[in-house]
């Protein structure tokens, strides 16, 4: 496995192997590296010749008040759980390479952007959006891959990908999960263990509307209560939204429901700020009893 610090010395490398005609997959992180990251390099490997993964803690997308100093860094552990997974190229470009001095652009999706975590953490999304089309235009892979955990920022990056015309295809994979549900995030190491237990809640309640979902419930007041009921059980855990949106605009989901729509949760279990989500896909079987 080949790791880059500088950006120029990355792209001499796949510039020559993108002649000859390899597909180069590209998996960007934060670092800390756990199963979630892992299952999307092995999809790239299966998908394309050449795997590149970026670690880079982007200051940008973290706002004043939150954990861009706590946030967990391991270089040595996360450079050989990438070798191990099959890696070919990591860059980890430093602050200087990425924003050097005089550093002014900023992509913004005033729109998709602004909802949900946008509101709950503003200016987030512009910091994801810039930094991942840098990396795209740094990498110039064939595809990117993103996990379904972070849905609003797929999101976001899709839309941007769409309407910046950007050479690359996103691929969706799916959230990783521990064994009692929780969906894996570098964040995770923040919780002790009694809130380690309570945020396995947010999982059960998306689990209850999925059930509902199959058995032919679509209106979404209902299954924002649903959510609500079960959340509000778990006195560690402070709600910021449970929300039942359009997949598309992430809008919220109309009065009598879609066919298909995203049940979203964002909630704190004391510091550590967790979200989750999971499609909903309404059951056409049941439909026809009514
Ligand atoms: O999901 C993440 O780890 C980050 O938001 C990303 C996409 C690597 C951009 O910094």
């Amino acid at each position: 496995m080949r790791t880059f610090t500088q950006i120029s010395a990355l792209r001499t490398y796949l510039r020559g192997l993108r002649l000859e005609g390899k597909e180069i997959g590209f998996v960007p992180t934060m670092g800390a590296l756990h199963e979630g990251h892992l299952s999307l390099v092995q999809r790239a490997a299966r998908d394309c010749d050449l795997v590149v993964l970026s670690i880079y803690v982007n200051p940008r997308q973290f706002g004043p008040n939150e954990d861009f100093e706590a946030y967990p860094r391991d270089l040595q552990r996360d450079l050989q759980m990438a070798s191990s997974a099959g890696v070919d190229a990591v860059l980890i470009p430093t602050n200087e390479e990425m924003y050097p001095n005089g550093y002014q652009t900023v992509v913004q999706l005033p729109e998709l952007g602004s909802l949900l975590d946008g509101t709950h953490r503003p200016g987030h999304f512009d910091g994801v959006a810039t930094v991942v089309c840098k990396l795209l235009n740094i990498v110039q892979p064939d595809r990117a891959f993103f996990g379904q955990k972070d849905y609003q920022q797929l999101r976001v990056i899709e839309q941007m990908v769409l309407d910046l015309n950007l050479p690359c295809k996103i691929v969706m994979a799916p959230t990783v999960r521990a064994e009692d549900g929780l969906a894996l995030s570098s964040r995770n190491s923040y919780l002790n263990d009694k809130e380690r237990l309570a945020a396995t809640v947010i999982h059960r309640s998306l689990c209850a509307v999925v059930e509902l979902t199959v058995r032919g419930e679509k209106r979404p007041k209902v299954l924002e209560e649903c959510m609500r009921e079960i959340l509000e059980t778990e006195p560690l855990l402070k709600l910021q939204y449970a929300t039942i949106a359009t997949p598309e605009t992430l809008q919220p989901a109309p009065e009598e429901g879609l066919e298909r729509m995203v049940a979203l949760v964002a909630a704190h279990v004391g510091r550590t700020r967790l979200i989750d989500n999971e499609v909903l896909v309404a059951e056409t079987r049941f439909k026809d009893l009514s």
